[in-house]
């Protein structure tokens, strides 16, 4: 039967590809198939930062329904999708809970741009460049794979384009960091990778005739985390001891600009391929965004980056995840070498004025909506205790504005 599905999923999707159906709205001067985003009429570009759904027969009825009403209420321009979607045992179930998922962005006509975590594809069913072609399958996937000679799959650039010009006024880089080396560490951001983005970061500043700005997007945060945060000599509260280096504890630098909190200690991958370092050189990215690390909602800055994780974007009742939820990023055409950034989490997504909304509207979910406000209360009330006493005790800031 799987057989049966992967060989008529192939023969599909050659048909697609030979009629030329998969959208292709945009072609580059290089004659790759990125596709472009433009600024809205208000001068702004709306980005929801979505990762880590790990949608599974638990927690996909739910997650996807949030990340539905989180759609409608923030009207994002596009959706950056950073991997650890999904694993199931199967093809049929993976391209089913994908369906779950697109069809909230297809129905509301929102491109997404795709690329993938670690488990993606480690149960082996289904490749990343099957899965690339299935989401492709979806008209409002923006998703492509910049050269087949790049390691991975998914990794590209987003042109952002004025709302009323076809000039090229600001950029997303998708980077596929991959998943695990071949000493089983996580992996990272590979060399040919770096040099395609150095590449192509020179070419879009000689077509514009200056610098254009950026935002990253990846799965796996870089290993230049730990030089932005401070290291101690003991563990403590909300300090964490470094995924390699054991003995070394790691907590925010209060020199240096910090912004949310840290809630587990990063996991880049083990070797250095150069990604971060590359693009401190070029200065042409204003901030680097990774999920993988779920509970981590901060952002550090570092050599004029802020390296950024967001929340995993999941909701299940039985696991405590109402601290999970989702990161809205904000670029104003006419100011694009800055940004806003805004972490909404579960907890404080059904506030009084919302929940009224949705009671006016006799919303089917209400019950749904009482159980996150009921068992977020308690979960906010416990982390604002926590870290109400830690500063108090310890005279150091642990929780900074989002
Ligand atoms: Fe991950």
């Amino acid at each position: 039967m799987k057989n049966l599905f992967t060989k008529a999923f192939a023969v599909i999707l050659a048909l697609v590809l030979m009629l030329g159906v998969l959208p292709v709205c945009f072609a580059a001067d290089d004659g790759t198939t990125a596709k472009s985003l433009r600024f809205g009429s208000d001068g702004r570009l709306r980005i929801m930062h979505i990762t880590d759904t790990h949608l599974s027969a638990d927690n996909i009825d739910d997650s996807v329904w949030l990340i539905g009403l989180a759609c409608d209420r923030e009207k994002p321009d596009v959706i950056m999708l950073t991997g650890d979607i999904t694993m199931a045992d199967t093809v049929e179930e993976t391209c089913r809970r994908i369906d779950l998922l697109m069809n909230v962005f297809e129905q509301r006509n929102i491109p997404v741009a795709v690329t993938f975590g670690n488990h993606d594809s480690e149960s082996g069913v289904i490749s990343r460049e099957d899965l690339m072609a299935y989401y492709n399958t979806f008209n409002c996937s923006i998703s492509v794979d910049d050269g087949e000679l790049l390691p991975g799959c998914g990794t590209y650039n987003i042109p952002v384009l004025g709302y009323d010009s076809d000039d090229i006024k600001f950029n997303l880089w998708v980077f596929d960091s991959g998943d695990y080396d071949s000493e089983d560490h996580y992996a990272n951001v590979l060399e040919q990778q770096v040099q395609w983005y150095t590449e192509k970061s020179e070419e879009l500043e000689n077509t514009r005739g200056e610098k254009v700005y950026s935002l990253a997007f990846q799965h796996i945060i870089v290993p230049e985390v730990y030089e932005a945060l401070k290291q101690v000599k003991l563990k403590g509260a909300y300090t964490y001891e470094h995924i390699y280096n054991k003995g070394e504890y790691y907590q925010f630098d209060p020199n240096v600009e910090n912004r949310g909190m840290l809630h587990e200690y990063p996991c880049p991958g083990y070797y250095n391929h150069g990604q971060f370092e590359a693009m401190a050189q070029r200065g042409d990215v204003l901030a680097l965004f990774t999920g993988h690390d779920h509970s981590n909602a901060f952002s550090v800055r570092y050599k004029n980056i802020d390296i950024t994780n967001s929340l995993s974007t999941r909701y299940n009742a039985d696991a405590f995840s109402t601290n999970y939820g989702y990161r809205m990023i904000f670029i104003d055409e006419n100011e694009t070498d800055k940004y806003e950034t805004k972490v909404v989490h579960w907890y404080d997504f059904f506030d009084s004025d919302y929940t009224v909304q949705l009671m006016k509207a006799h919303d089917e979910h209400i019950n749904k909506v009482h159980e996150i406000r009921f068992l977020g209360f308690f979960e906010k009330a416990a982390r604002e205790i926590g870290i109400f006493f830690v500063q108090m005790f310890t005279g150091r800031t642990v929780r900074y504005p989002d």
